[in-house]
């Protein structure tokens, strides 16, 4: 398709799409993905294979630059993130100022917006180098607001990475080291971890995605258009779901087990409640990130020597609905987030946490997507709508109203 030619005036006519069900925003060679056969790629290469083989950084460097680093090329990237690691000081008095009780994505949005007040230079991305200078000091400044985030959460003292480790090894002990200890990192945790940041990585025009591109289509700075991402990821109905599932597994593990009970409550329209981790608006088949997941929960815990009843609980709600025509009918099949709490849980992270990890996984999908709507030189982006409201009428003053 000639987009120039799409640009046109629209004649009055609009598409009236709520929810963008059926309307594409953009043409994108990012991620592909197939809702009725359950297909995933990244670039070309299959979720499965990617997850199985590449590296979480592998995986970053693919998605923004479009092809599989070679081993100069991902050190290089390496050296240049693990260089632009330092966070200014005075970003701590921010954090400092966050009640403890504050959720972690609500101070992770602010953090990630503040940032562009100390790297005011970012918000130029008139070439492609300060574009790469821009991408590779948020790929090495958001770990560490991360791992600040847990820490200040946990009432731990504030960590620094260290340029020895690699990325998903660095997260892990900036997040875990505890004062005046070695932290050994444990090499199941690190590869359940890079794994599941694999599979969150991107996952084309999503909600969180689709604001990034948006509010970047204004040519706002990148550090503030993966801010307004964060937001949008932290909805329950988004990356949200994953503390979610949790809670609901919990709280029908508190119930005394009956997970019928909460199937009905699902089904009833009368009852808002939902059930967290099923459902996506693409996947009508099954989610093969989910696939993925459920197994890698088994191993993890299996490997970590864990018992988590709850883990019982999701594959008996599972089952269920599989075999319930209301699920059956709606093609409602567990989704990505279904099962990725419970290897958070496993890992030691505080269920508040899941949606930031959800975020760290998700960063190189927004930088890849806001690199591209700037590279491709997309227009401003500015939804229609069918107004429905009064028609003109006389203003009345306030003492004859
Ligand atoms: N539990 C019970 N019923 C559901 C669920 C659910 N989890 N999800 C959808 N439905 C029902 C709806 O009530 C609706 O029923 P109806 O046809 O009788 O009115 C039908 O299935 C279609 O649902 P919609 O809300 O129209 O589907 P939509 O594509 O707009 O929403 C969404 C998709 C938001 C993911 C939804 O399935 C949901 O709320 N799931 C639970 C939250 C969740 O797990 N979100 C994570 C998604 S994955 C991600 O973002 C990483």
């Amino acid at each position: 398709i000639d987009i120039s030619s799409l640009r046109t005036s629209t004649d009055g006519v609009i598409t009236l799409d709520p929810g963008f069900k059926n309307t594409g925003s953009c043409e994108s060679a990012i991620t592909f993905l197939d809702g009725e056969k359950g297909i995933l790629h990244y670039r070309g290469y299959g979720i499965e294979e990617l997850a199985e083989k590449a590296h979480f950084l592998e995986v970053v460097y693919l998605l923004i630059f479009g092809e599989l680093p070679t081993e100069k090329e991902l050190d290089k990237f390496h050296y240049d993130i693990q260089h632009q690691s330092i966070v200014d000081e005075d970003v701590k008095k921010i954090l400092d100022a966050f009640p403890k009780s504050a959720h972690p994505m609500g101070v992770l949005c602010s953090l990630t917006s503040a940032l562009t007040a100390f790297n005011p230079t970012s918000v130029d991305v008139r070439s492609e180098e300060a574009m790469y200078k821009s991408i590779v000091k948020i790929l090495g400044k958001f770990p560490v607001l991360v791992a600040w985030t847990m820490r200040k959460k946990m009432g731990l003292p504030l960590n620094y990475g260290s340029t020895s480790l690699g990325y998903v090894e660095n997260v892990l002990q900036m997040m875990f080291r505890q004062p005046n200890e070695e932290y050994t990192l444990n090499p199941i945790v690190v590869e359940a971890l890079d794994k599941l940041l694999i599979l969150h990585a991107d996952h084309e025009q999503n909600c969180s995605t689709s604001t990034v591109r948006i509010a970047g289509s204004s040519h706002a700075g990148l550090f503030v258009s993966l801010a307004s991402g964060i937001s949008a990821l932290w909805g329950p109905l988004h990356g949200g779901a994953n503390q979610a599932v949790i809670e609901m597994l919990e709280a029908i593990k508190a119930d005394g087990g009956d997970t019928k009970k909460f199937m009905a409550k699902a089904k009833d329209k009368n009852d808002p409640f939902r059930l967290m981790g099923f459902g996506h608006r693409v996947y009508k088949n099954f989610d093969p990130r989910a696939k993925i997941i459920k197994k890698a929960a088994d191993e993890v815990l299996a490997d970590l020597g864990i018992e988590d009843p709850i883990l019982e609980i999701a594959k008996g709600l599972e089952k269920e609905a599989l075999e319930d025509p209301y699920f059956v009918e709606r093609k409602l099949y567990p989704n990505v987030d279904f099962y990725s709490g419970i290897i958070y849980r496993a890992l030691g992270i505080p269920t508040e946490m899941f949606t930031v990890m959800f975020a760290l996984g998700r960063l190189p999908g927004w930088i890849a997507q806001w690199r591209e709507m700037r590279l491709n030189k997309e227009p401003i982006g500015r939804p229609r709508q069918i107004y429905i409201g009064e028609t003109l009428r006389p203003f009345i003053p306030v003492e004859k109203r």
